[in-house]
């Protein structure tokens, strides 16, 4: 039988929203929603164009973590397929890169089949990963607040995380949102009640992908540079290797 528990819902930061009547408090809010008390995180889309990016990061998690990402330890081929079968269109995935473009934490928000074939998906489900040695500095939480903000402004009403029971980290961040979590043995199912899109959620998210896009394309020009400055030294090392001695 399922042990059911809740937090208060009232103290979601969802919920402290209130109406915005203008669009400077619109904005306001929205900075609130994708910034935060801490430091802000880009949070990018990701596209088919980072399937090796996205099978890098999920081969690096060790037997455990794949156990409580995907409830088996799945193995490098299963992850493989995992990644081959991702449908972008349909599902939304999203990461956090870091200097070196390495996918270090990652969440895959996907839509459930919509009640019917011509209306919206009403429920999706929320899975992610931050590798180990990015843990602890919420990132697994700020991907959360991303797939809320994405799935509100959807029209997505309910955001499902099936989790191990022992994934403490995991569940926290479920209850600490709001989510209503269900026990059931070795597993347990948390729900989370999304309220209605507003105009600062919109604004949120968009604000968001900008600055997230701002910062990626940041990134990419760096390894750009680092990748032509390696280049020019290991051709400068060669020159000098091998260049004519004054007595040749
Ligand atoms: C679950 C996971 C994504 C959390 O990522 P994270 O970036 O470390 O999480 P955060 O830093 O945002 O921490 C969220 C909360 O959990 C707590 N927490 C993190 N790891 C914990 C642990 N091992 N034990 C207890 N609490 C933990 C944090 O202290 C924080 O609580 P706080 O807000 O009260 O301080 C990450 O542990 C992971 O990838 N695990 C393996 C895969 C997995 O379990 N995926 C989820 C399946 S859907």
């Amino acid at each position: 039988m399922g042990m059911s528990e809740s937090t208060n819902p009232k103290s979601s930061p969802a919920d402290q929203e209130k109406s915005p009547s203008s669009l400077g408090a619109a904005i306001d809010q929205a900075v609130a929603l994708v910034m935060p008390s801490w430091a802000w995180v880009p949070i990018r889309s990701l596209a088919p164009r980072h399937r090796s990016r996205i099978a890098a990061h999920l081969t690096e998690l060790d037997e455990r973590d794949r156990y409580l990402r995907f409830g088996y330890p799945a193995t490098d081929a299963q992850i493989a397929k995992y990644v081959d079968t991702l449908d972008f269109e349909r599902d939304e995935v999203f990461g956090i890169f870091n200097r070196r473009l390495q996918l270090i934490a990652m969440a895959h928000l996907a839509n459930a089949p919509a009640p019917r074939p011509d209306e919206r998906p009403t429920m999706a489900e929320f899975g992610a990963s931050v590798l180990s040695r990015a843990r602890g500095r919420g990132y697994g939480e700020r991907l959360f607040e991303h797939a809320v903000l994405h799935a509100r402004n959807r029209g997505v009403e309910t955001l499902l995380i099936h989790a191990l029971s022992e994934n403490i980290a995991m569940l926290k961040i479920a209850r600490k949102a709001g989510a209503v979590v269900e026990r059931e043995g070795s597993e347990t199912e948390a729900r989370l009640k999304l309220p209605p899109v507003t105009i600062a959620t919109r604004v949120g998210e968009l604000m968001e992908e900008q600055a997230a896009e701002i910062d990626y394309q940041f990134k990419v020009q760096a390894n750009r540079v680092n990748e032509f400055l390696e280049a020019l030294t290991e051709v400068k090392t060669n020159i000098n290797g091998k260049a004519p001695v004054a007595s040749e």
